[in-house]
């Protein structure tokens, strides 16, 4: 795997259970995955001699991130080495300019867009489509960086820095949806392909902050054509392993959602199925990248939660471990080994439910595990009760 992130980490229980050696390519010695993962060469991932010198011996290589070159990846399958997924592929997950195209052509929803080389482009896309406008760098955003509402002409006016880092930018209508939804599926080159049921996922600051499996109240039709959607999408663009495709929930207009963006590997909105799926996405990623028959993607609850924890004010995460356990022994705590940084993604809560009837407990139970974990105390909000109820 290139990349030493959290998605290595966490992959790497999943190769050990199947008896397969996992080796990451690790940006620095202390990245997430390499306390987690024995053999982590340090290298440059945008170096193309020391992916060619990670690549000797490997069955195949896959990826934590989105980041390396295209045409390294290219010159990667001209020395023979098995890329999953290819850079054919991947292309629409590192190119949101590329990914409306393709959505475009595939006659699958998409809000309204242009590609906009300039400010007076910009003022033109939201004169056209109405203010407020949504403007992305097509390369290289993650977490909502790279992505800035602009509400007025005069504000557009204002983007010019953008322009001049990155042109062209990407322009999109600002979409009312009700609620965030993905779609997330597993694909091997053989074109054997599985779904896990689509879910909610609550942004916050452009930030995943929370999941719920699966999305409650759906219609069946619209988490059908979904789920629909994002297997033609992995299967016309010849999508290999996990992939998600974010999506806006618009009720009572077209199919009923727009396509967000698409990610070709493990992603944030799949951490519930380590705890809360037959078959995890990491493990699924690797039998996928493989060409393994895929595991089963039934739910193991009627709803399941994750909640993440971002940097806060607890730098020592393990003091607040007594707390946080002991208020919720169901919870499953995975966190990543990273210092802590304000907002930064460092670990996330997964909890299951055995009825969607409770899902607001589910959630406010993961939150409050998550809250003691990332303050180090008892969030301000919940009664003290909170430990005596599980005491
Ligand atoms: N066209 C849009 N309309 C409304 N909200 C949007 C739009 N595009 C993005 N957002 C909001 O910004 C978040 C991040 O945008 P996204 O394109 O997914 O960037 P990233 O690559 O950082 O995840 C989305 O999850 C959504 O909350
Ligand atoms: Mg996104």
């Amino acid at each position: 795997m290139v990349g030493g992130g959290q998605l290595a980490r966490m992959m790497a229980p999943a190769a050990t259970a199947l008896g397969f050696e996992l080796r990451v390519l690790a940006e620095s010695d202390d990245v997430s995955a390499v306390s987690a993962v024995p053999s982590s060469p340090v290298g440059d991932y945008k170096d193309l001699e020391t992916l060619l010198e990670f690549s000797k011996g490997l069955d195949v290589m896959t990826f934590d991130h989105e980041h390396v070159p295209p045409a390294h990846l290219r010159a990667l399958q001209e020395a023979g080495v098995n890329v999953q997924p290819g850079p054919d592929a991947l292309v629409h997950a590192q190119d949101k300019l590329v990914m409306r195209a393709a959505i475009d052509r595939l006659e699958l929803p998409n809000p309204v867009w242009a590609s906009v080389s300039d400010v007076a482009a910009l003022v033109a896309f939201g004169e056209e489509t109405g203010w407020p406008v949504v403007l992305k760098t097509p390369r290289g955003g993650y977490d909502g960086k790279g992505v800035r509402i602009i509400s007025s002409p005069a504000e557009a006016a204002e983007t010019g820095d953008w322009f001049e880092a990155m042109s062209p930018l990407l322009a999109e209508a600002k979409v009312e949806f009700t609620r965030e939804l993905s779609a997330l599926v597993a694909r091997t080159p053989d074109g054997e392909a599985r779904a896990w049921p689509v879910v909610h996922t609550v942004q916050v600051d452009g930030v995943c902050d929370e999941v719920i499996a699966p999305a409650l109240d759906i219609p069946v039709e619209v988490a059908a054509a979904a789920e629909d959607a994002a297997l033609r999408i992995a299967s016309e663009l010849d999508v290999t392993g996990v992939l998600a495709v974010e999506l806006f929930e618009t009720p009572g207009t077209g199919a009923g959602f727009l396509v967000n963006e698409l990610a070709m590997r493990p992603h944030n909105t799949g951490h519930w199925t380590q705890d809360g799926s037959v078959t995890s996405q990491f493990e699924q990623h690797l039998r996928a990248v493989l060409n393994l028959p895929l595991g089963a993607t039934d739910a193991l609850a009627p709803v399941v939660v994750m909640k993440n924890f971002l940097g806060g004010d607890n730098q020592d995460l393990f003091s607040a471990y007594p707390l946080a356990l002991a208020s919720e022994p169901a919870a499953k705590v995975h966190c990543y080994g990273k210092s802590v940084r304000p907002g930064r993604k460092i670990g996330h809560v997964n909890l299951t439910g055995t009825s969607t009837a409770d899902v607001d407990d589910v959630r406010r139970r993961a939150a409050v595990v998550a809250g003691i974990i990332r303050d180090g105390r008892v969030p301000a909000e919940e009664p003290a009760a909170i430990l005596e109820e599980n005491a």
